[in-house]
This record gives structure tokens, C-alpha cells and sequence, in this order.
């Protein structure tokens, strides 16, 4: 019997973690072959970080429940280390899954690693060059002690090669966050979030900004307030907010000086943001995987960032990197608004299969 425990802690990691587990549990070899547990570091723990995501994807409890919550980094991360390596020396499984580059990512493979259990990191090989963000130093080093290197995109191959990873290690299987949205898809159709925000179909600007580069300054997030203002008056804007966006506004005192045509709302479940992803006219954000999203479904999406680890996104998809000047960002918005838009593609293997390809190829290495 193999044993593997895949890892989540934080809101992106689990609609990546969905679709492994389900192809685990459909393929031939479960039950007689493949234990597959799930062990949730409670990194993110509110009920709209986390549970609603369980919910919404169909994920059974988790099999185990770190608890860490917040903290500073290091420790968040010692935190998660030290209970992941109890479960470990307990349940001696052979594989762990970990996926993304948050901080329990790295937490969980550094434990495993040093344990010689194998590593495999789903979404490997991605880099921003830019190691102030503290996700770039989980991805560099989750990377460097992983045994299989799971890619979605061709850059995150280019990258490995020129940091001297084997080849053997290294696998292009797409996108399994696209597999999630691929399968859910079809539920956003009974989705009530556009009666409930009256909200009318690509007439509305979606929002999202959390990465603490953005939203811990006091002149961006003043800046920005103006910048949401302006362009609300184009058309009503959606801004589902970060806990840690959330508390920098109220800090600030800046909550009271947004207008009315722009909408604070809670963090917001997987299928209704899948909803209003798929009918915003266009998307503003710092987010890695909404960039992803948008590309997919064909959205105009501006990314308030000065790099991205996702290129293909710009290159191919309808992403535009204007960078964190939010004079710059509300000329780029105001020139989609006025029809000039983006046209994109699909990236390669971004199907819906990729969850299957990872488990075809673990099954392959390890039960054959
Ligand atoms: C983390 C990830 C980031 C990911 C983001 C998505 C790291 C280094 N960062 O950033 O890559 O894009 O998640 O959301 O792992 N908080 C709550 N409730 C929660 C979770 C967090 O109130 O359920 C608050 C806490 O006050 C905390 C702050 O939000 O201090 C930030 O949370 P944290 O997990 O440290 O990092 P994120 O900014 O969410």
C-alpha cells in the first residue's frame, strides 16, 4: 500500500489539492493500492479562508488538522514543522504532495525531505526572480529538495533546467487549478452572487489586492481608494478583501473615503468568485492564480505587479503587467473600458486532465 498525504494550509492551495484527490479516489489502483490523506495546516483558518473552500470543493475533512494559524514567518513555518514532523514519525507515509509556494509548502517538504520521505511539488519551477516576495524563497527552495517536479507552464521548465534540475524529476502536466475550474464550472450557473451584489454581466470591475508589498503601504492603499473612486465612476467595482487588506484599511482609517459605486464585500467562496470572475468586465489584481483564471476564461485582467511567475499568462493570455503605479494601472483599465482589449489563448495542457496525468505517473513510479 502506498501511503501519501497531500498538504493545505493556505485558501490558493486548495482548489489545486481538489482535483488530486479526486483522481486518486476514481483511479483503478485506490483502495488495494493508494492511501491518500489530507493534511490541512490551518495556516488560513477562517471560515471564509478555509472551510467554505472544503465546501464548495467537495474535500473531505482533513485527515489531519495542524491548527498554526498566524504568526510572523518563521514562526508560521516553525510552527508547521513542528507538528507536520509528529504526523510524519506516526503515519510513516511514503509521498507527500505539497502544492503553491505558501509558507506551508516549504514548512511541510523541508520535514518530509529531511525524513527521506519523497517530495512532490505540484506547480514547481514558477519564479518572479524577485526575492523580496516571500513566495519566491518557497518555491526556490521547496523546488530544490522536491523528488518530482510537477510543471504547469513551459517557463517553470526553462527555469529548472537553468537551476541544474534533473531532468528525470521534472514533468509538464498543466494546470490542476485549472482542472478545478474546469470542473465547477458548470455550479456557477446557480450561483445568486450577481443578484445578491447587483451586478449586471461584464459590466462590473473585480478587485483583488493582498500581497503585503501592496497593501502594507499607507500611500498605495491612499493612492489606491483614488484610483477605485475614479474608476467607479465607469461602472460599480467588487472588492472582496483580504484579512490582511481588510485590517491595513481599517488601520489606516481609509475604509469611510471609498464611494458608494465601490463594493467592500468578505472573502468570497470558490463558486460564487468563480461566478464573478467569469462575468467581470474586467479583473485588477496581485493575485498569482487569478491571473491564471482569467486566462482561461478569456477575462481582461491587470496585474498590479512589477514581475510575474506566470508569463505564459502575458504572453499568451489576456494578462497585462502594468506594474504597482496606479496612475498607470487606471490608464490600462480605462482603455479596456473603452473597448481596447486583449485578445488571448489557452495555454498548453491547461485541460482539465492534470490531476489524472500526476497520478498516472506517481502510480506508475511507485506501484509498478
Ligand atoms: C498567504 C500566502 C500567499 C497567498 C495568500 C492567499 C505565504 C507566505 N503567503 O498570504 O502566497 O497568496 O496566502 O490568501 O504563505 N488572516 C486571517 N484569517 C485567515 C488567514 C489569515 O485573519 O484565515 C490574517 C492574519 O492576520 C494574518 C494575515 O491575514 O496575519 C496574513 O495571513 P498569512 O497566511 O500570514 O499570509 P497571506 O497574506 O494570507
Amino acid at each position: 500500500m502506498l501511503k501519501i498525504i497531500s498538504v493545505v494550509g493556505a485558501r490558493p492551495n486548495f482548489m489545486k489539492i481538489a482535483p488530486i484527490h479526486k483522481a486518486f479516489s476514481n483511479s483503478v489502483i485506490h483502495n488495494n493500492g493508494v492511501k491518500h490523506l489530507i493534511c490541512h495546516t490551518g495556516q488560513h483558518y477562517d471560515e471564509k479562508m478555509s472551510k467554505i473552500f472544503f465546501d464548495d470543493l467537495e474535500l473531505p475533512y482533513p485527515d489531519f488538522y495542524l491548527g498554526v494559524g498566524s504568526g510572523s514567518h518563521a514562526e508560521q513555518t516553525a510552527k508547521v514543522m513542528i507538528e507536520f514532523e509528529k504526523i510524519l514519525l506516526k503515519e510513516k507515509p511514503d509521498v507527500i504532495i505539497v502544492v503553491g509556494d505558501v509558507n506551508s509548502t516549504i514548512a511541510c517538504s523541508l520535514v518530509a525531505s529531511k525524513l527521506n520521505i519523497k517530495v512532490v511539488h505540484v506547480e514547481a519551477g514558477l519564479r518572479s526572480f524577485d526575492r523580496t516576495m516571500p513566495e519566491e524563497i518557497n518555491r526556490l527552495l521547496t523546488d530544490s529538495i522536491s523528488d518530482f517536479l510537477f510543471v504547469t507552464e513551459k517557463s517553470g521548465l526553462d527555469n529548472l533546467k537553468n537551476e541544474g534540475v534533473s531532468e528525470s524529476k521534472i514533468f509538464f502536466v498543466g494546470n490542476v487549478m485549472i482542472d478545478s475550474l474546469l470542473h465547477y464550472l458548470p455550479k456557477t450557473e446557480a450561483s445568486e452572487i450577481l443578484n445578491d451584489l447587483e451586478l449586471k454581466k461584464n459590466e462590473f470591475i473585480l478587485v483583488t489586492l493582498h500581497r503585503p508589498s501592496n497593501v502594507d503601504s499607507v500611500s498605495f492603499l491612499s493612492q489606491l481608494i483614488s484610483t477605485l473612486n475614479n474608476l467607479g465612476r465607469k461602472g460599480k467595482i467588487v472588492f472582496p478583501v483580504h484579512p490582511r487588506t481588510k485590517k491595513n484599511l481599517s488601520e489606516m482609517g481609509l475604509e469611510e473615503n471609498l464611494s458608494e459605486n465601490v463594493l467592500l464585500t468578505d472573502p468570497i467562496g470558490y463558486i460564487d468568485f468563480l461566478t464573478l470572475l467569469k462575468n467581470a468586465g474586467l479583473v485588477i489584481t496581485d493575485s498569482g492564480g487569478i491571473q491564471e483564471e482569467t486566462t482561461f476564461l478569456g477575462v481582461q485582467c491587470i496585474t498590479v505587479r512589477e514581475n510575474t511567475e506566470r508569463p505564459v499568462t502575458v504572453e499568451i493570455g489576456t494578462n497585462q503587467l502594468i506594474g504597482t503605479n496606479l496612475k498607470k494601472v487606471e490608464q490600462a483599465a480605462e482603455k479596456i473600458l473603452n473597448g481596447e482589449k486583449k485578445c488571448g489563448k489557452i495555454p498548453e495542457l491547461w485541460d482539465g486532465k492534470s490531476a489524472e496525468r500526476i497520478v498516472q505517473i506517481l502510480v506508475q513510479k511507485f506501484l509498478s
